[in-house]
């Protein structure tokens, strides 16, 4: 208790000397809260910035790591330096350091040495979950519950901020079509309308109503913009597209993110059409801050002011420090450019002080928010940390998000649901006990080896009758890195070649049953840096499910993997594949809810899987071409060795149950630019089971200014439906579904012709039309 005096006492007599006596009363009596009016939140944003030097300005606009090497090359400067920097109040922001201890002795050192005392902002990449982990996002994006998203982030929040973190990095809404893209794993897939919904919910609970309540963080949505359409898929590599694929399909998630105020921004490694996005004013100036009215802060990617330099953008660290800063780059992360150069470049009328002033207000405003001005300590409660963290009600939310995020590919013998009297089970292959890799790449300070393994969840579902015999059979590890381990510095090598734990594997298939085949991907075949150009089974495991099938062909494929993988052998000869994604903590346990029939299986597919890589990028809202394929054409803008179309389409994802849809009804069939029409349809539960099903609506806009795609998802609800039962579902299209980003540069509604499907996927067939009218 004396101990909480000692530190308040210094931190609100510096807030009267901040503040000027008059506003004491004001900070004392009110604590900031969302409800708070922007006004007083300005004056007292403005009451600091005042009181600031010129290199305490420059400060707030610097983060540090709190360790080397963490996900990406750093500088040469040492501790000290850091150190130095951080007792002169000349530093605004530190990453990665992730304990109550280390977060309060580095923020007591601004509070006991700077002169103005501005509190730190402590930011860290809680992107699936903090200790206890959650599916990784791309496989948590094909549970298409935007409630269980939520609550999934408001929980990640509430485990970092009891451990004294108020800023995630996260979410990523960059949408991705590439399978070879690594970081694929880390959004919510192809489709902006889907990153859209799926990371506001995210931003929503993360950041709940009320950043200053202890237990929501600042969010980020990332990376401003274009990272997901990488060429080639090759990580950080160019983008090229043009302004209006920028505006229809890469920015509305972000827009979206903007409208429901998330906190922060980051930008992007990449460039676009030669501009690289850290230096784009047009982005981050124009089109964020000034059409969107956008108040939060953008952080650099990590040294990615600096990159500029070898991107051939910018000559020297000084240039790239102007050019990022004017372009509104706000906080420099990692670069040391900022520090270096600012004011240099001040004095030079190379940038102006309104643009510090603007971009350090925007630090101040979020550190107002959170409530790190009333107490810098806020979030440093030792007791939260040991009890907020990993709990049982965490972990049971865990395995429920993760159960919702399994999609059952294919059934087609209806093996599954297996019975849990079933005699005799083989689990097999280098995923079945592996208790790390569910817990996938970003996994914060989730403990290696902890996640329930397939293994573990069967053993605890089946009956005694049960026998369960396990075998490897091949083997997935990385033999050259560790979890943690700079991931940068090699290639990834398998061991490729030991196939000796293969004749005890088809032993094991032969004496049962069934066969469980858990095969995929290592945990760090996906994440930053992991780009790969064989979307395939890696090592020996291609041959073992090859040997285990002719001995055994009751053979259920337990995915696990962090990007559409090329899974077309299995596709066409096992019965039985469920994609399982990296499923976190509880991967285990939810597994087996869905092999056991627990859980009847809702989840859809936010990205498309190919036949081949040849493929890639692919997604389902492409254009038409001149020549589209047909019938008699069947190659054109297509391939002569591959289908064009997907081996498992966008959205798509089976049940227990089977789904019909009829009676697809629109009130009207004509419309103005801003009318709306309701559309309806009955969805018809004709399995035996209750069962939930994500009804999507697919639009195609038939001529535009700007050709459109020859689908576009515009809604969904996932609705659950008892056997037997038909539940009517409704929709409504107005001119937010009809717009686009028009050759006017405006979004508008175009009148002319639009067809319209109902469906489970998006190969949807039940179609209806309508006219927007001039
Ligand atoms: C680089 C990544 O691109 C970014 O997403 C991440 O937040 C930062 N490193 C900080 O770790």
């Amino acid at each position: 208790m004396k101990k909480t005096i000692l530190i308040l006492i210094p931190v609100m007599v510096i807030s009267i000397a901040l503040y000027g006596l008059q506003d004491a009363k004001l900070i004392n009596e009110k604590k900031y809260s969302s409800s708070e009016s922007d006004e007083n939140l300005e004056r007292k944003v403005d009451s600091v910035l005042q009181l600031m030097r010129l290199n305490e300005k420059i400060g707030q606009l610097v983060q540090y790591s709190g360790k080397w090497n963490a996900t990406g090359p750093s500088s040469s400067t040492g501790d000290q330096y850091k150190l130095n920097k951080l007792k002169n109040g000349e530093v605004g922001s530190m990453l990665n350091i992730t304990s109550v201890a280390s977060i309060r002795e580095t923020q007591k050192i601004v509070m006991d040495y700077s002169r103005l005392k501005i509190p730190l902002i402590f930011g860290y990449d809680v992107i699936h979950g903090y200790k206890t982990i959650f599916p990784i996002p791309l496989g948590e994006s094909a549970s298409w519950d935007l409630d269980i998203i939520k609550q999934t982030a408001a929980i990640a929040a509430k485990e970092a901020a009891a451990s004294g973190i108020q800023w995630t990095f996260a979410p990523m809404i960059d949408v991705s079509r590439d399978a070879r893209w690594g970081r694929i794993m880390e959004g919510a897939g192809e489709d902006p309308y889907l990153n859209s919904v799926i990371g506001v919910a995210r931003i929503e609970g993360f950041q709940g109503n009320d950043l200053s309540l202890s237990h929501t963080i600042a969010a980020c949505a990332k990376h401003f913009a274009g990272y997901g359409f990488a060429e080639a898929g090759r990580d950080y590599n160019s983008v090229n597209i043009g302004e209006y694929e920028l505006h229809n399909t890469i920015l509305p998630p972000f827009k979206a993110a903007a409208e429901a105020g998330v906190a922060t921004f980051m930008n992007s490694f990449n460039e676009i059409d030669g501009i690289p996005s850290t230096g784009n004013k047009m982005l981050q100036r124009d089109i964020l801050k000034r059409d969107w009215g956008w108040d939060g802060f953008i952080v650099s990617d990590w040294g990615s002011i600096g990159e500029m330099i070898a991107h051939g953008y910018a000559k020297d660290k000084k240039h790239a420090a102007q050019i990022a800063l004017s372009a509104g780059s706000d906080m420099d992360m990692e670069s040391y450019a900022y520090e270096a150069n600012l004011e240099t470049l001040l004095n030079e009328n190379k940038i102006t002080l309104s643009q510090l002033d603007d971009a350090v207000r925007r630090v101040l405003r979020l550190k107002f928010k959170l409530g790190l001005f009333d107490d810098p300590y806020r979030y440093c409660d030792e007791k939260k940390e040991k009890s907020e963290v990993y709990t049982k009600e965490n972990l049971a939310i865990a395995r429920d998000a993760a159960k919702k995020s399994i999609v059952l590919l294919k059934n087609s013998s209806k093996l599954l649901p297996l019975s849990k009297e079933i005699k005799s089970i083989a689990v097999i292959g280098p995923l079945a006990d592996d208790k790390d890799t569910p817990l996938g790449n970003w996994r914060a300070l989730g403990k290696n080896d902890s996640a329930v393994s397939l293994l573990e969840g069967v053993r605890s579902a089946v009956g005694k009758n049960t026998k369960i015999y396990y075998e490897k059979g091949a083997d997935l590890t990385i033999p050259n890195l560790k979890p943690g381990e700079s991931q940068f510095l090699f290639p990834i090598k398998f061991n490729t070649d030991n196939t000796s734990g293969i004749q005890a594997a088809v032993e094991a298939a032969r004496k049962s049953e069934v066969v469980l085949l858990a095969i995929g991907e290592n945990a760090f075949q996906t994440g930053e840096g992991r780009s790969q150009t064989n979307i395939g089974f890696f090592g020996v495991q291609q041959e073992l499910l090859e040997a285990v099938y002719k001995v055994n062909k009751n053979i259920v494929i337990v995915l696990m993997n962090g990007r559409p993988m090329d899974i077309s052998w299995a596709a066409n000869n096992v019965p039985s594949i469920l994609e399982c994604w990296f499923l976190g903590s509880q991967s285990g346990n939810a597994i087996a809810d869905v092999l056991f029939g627990d859980y009847n299986p809702s989840g859809k597919l936010p990205v498309s899987f190919p036949h081949n890589v040849g493929q890639e990028p692919l997604y389902y809202n492409q254009k038409n071409t001149g020549r589209p394929s047909s019938p008699s054409h069947v190659t054109y803008s297509g391939y002569t060795d591959a289908p064009k179309s997907a081996l498992y389409p966008f959205g798509y994802g089976l049940s227990y149950s089977t789904f019909e849809y009829k009676n697809l009804k629109l009130d009207k069939s004509v419309i103005s630019k801003e009318g709306s029409i309701k559309v309806s349809v009955d969805v018809f539960n004709s399995g035996g089971r209750d069962g939930e099903e994500v009804v999507q609506l697919y639009i195609r806009d038939l001529i535009g200014s700007i050709t459109r795609p020859v689908r576009e998802l515009k809604a969904f609800e996932k609705v659950m439906i008892k056997a037997g039962e038909t539940k009517t579902i409704h929709f409504t299209i107005n001119s937010d579904v009809l717009q686009f980003y028009t050759l006017n540069k405006k979004w508008e509604v175009e009148p002319g012709d639009f067809n319209l499907w109902v469906g489970g996927d998006s190969k949807a067939s039940l179609k209806a039309s309508f006219v927007v009218s001039e």
